[in-house]
C-alpha cells in the first residue's frame, strides 16, 4: 500500500479526482493519508475532511519567517509518514530540503504540455491566456516528478487537449481539467503505486 500526502491552495478539484480514483478502484494499493494545504480556507480541506483523511494546514500568517514555514511543511510531509507526495494545484515553490529529501517521489500535476506555458509564474489562469493569446491550436496536461527547478522535473504522463474557436481561459481551463487533468494524475498515481515508473538518465520509462 503506497502512502499519498497529497498538498494543495485552492479547490481541490485534482485531490477530488484522486479520492475517486481510489474509491472506485481506478487506483489500487494507494490510500492518502494527508492533505496539507498553505491555505487554511481552502476548498481542498474541506473535500478531505468529508473522505475522512487528516488535514493540516500550514500557513505563511502562522509561520511568517521563511524558514520557519519550509521547516513546518517538511514536518507535516514527515508525520504522514507519505512515501509519494503529489502537488495537486500547490502555489507554494517547494524548498530544497524538501525537493531533495523526497528526490524521485514528489509529483506534480501542471496544465499545459510542458515545456509550453510553464515556468515561474505560470499557473491558474494565466497559463490559458498565454496559450490562447500565443494561438496554439493543441494545448494539455502534463505530469510530472518536482525537482529543484520549476516545471523542470523528468515528464511522466502527458495528454493533449484542442483549443476551440470560441475559448475564453475559463472555457479552456475546465476543458484542459476534465480531458486532460482528471484522467492523467490518477493514471499516473497508479501507474507509480503498480511500480511501473522507472528513471532512467532523467527521463520516465513506463514499464
Ligand atoms: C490545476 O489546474 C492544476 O493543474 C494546477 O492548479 C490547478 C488546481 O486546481 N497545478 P484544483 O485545486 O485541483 O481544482
Amino acid at each position: 500500500m503506497l502512502n499519498i500526502a497529497v498538498m494543495v491552495s485552492g479547490g481541490g478539484t485534482n485531490l477530488q479526482a484522486l479520492i475517486d480514483s481510489i474509491a472506485d478502484g481506478r487506483i489500487h494499493d494507494a490510500k492518502i493519508v494527508r492533505v496539507i494545504s498553505n491555505k487554511k480556507d481552502a476548498y481542498a480541506l474541506q473535500r478531505a475532511e468529508q473522505a475522512g483523511i487528516q488535514t493540516a494546514a500550514v500557513t505563511r500568517a502562522d509561520h511568517p519567517d521563511k524558514k520557519a514555514f519550509d521547516e513546518a511543511l517538511l514536518k507535516a510531509l514527515e508525520e504522514s509518514e507519505a512515501e509519494l507526495v503529489v502537488l495537486a494545484g500547490f502555489l507554494v515553490v517547494l524548498p530544497e530540503e524538501i525537493t531533495r529529501r523526497y528526490k524521485g517521489r514528489i509529483i506534480n500535476i501542471h496544465p499545459s504540455l510542458i515545456p509550453s506555458f510553464c515556468g515561474e509564474g505560470f499557473y491558474g489562469l494565466r497559463v490559458h491566456e498565454e496559450a490562447l493569446k500565443r494561438g496554439v491550436k493543441v494545448t494539455g496536461a502534463t505530469v510530472h516528478f518536482v525537482d529543484e527547478g520549476c516545471d523542470t522535473g523528468p515528464i511522466i504522463l502527458q495528454k493533449a487537449v484542442y483549443v476551440e474557436k470560441n475559448d475564453t481561459p475559463e472555457t479552456l481551463q475546465r476543458r484542459v481539467m476534465e480531458q486532460a487533468e482528471w484522467k492523467i494524475l490518477p493514471e499516473a498515481v497508479e501507474l507509480i503505486a503498480g511500480g511501473r515508473v522507472k528513471l532512467n538518465n532523467g527521463r520516465v520509462e513506463i514499464l
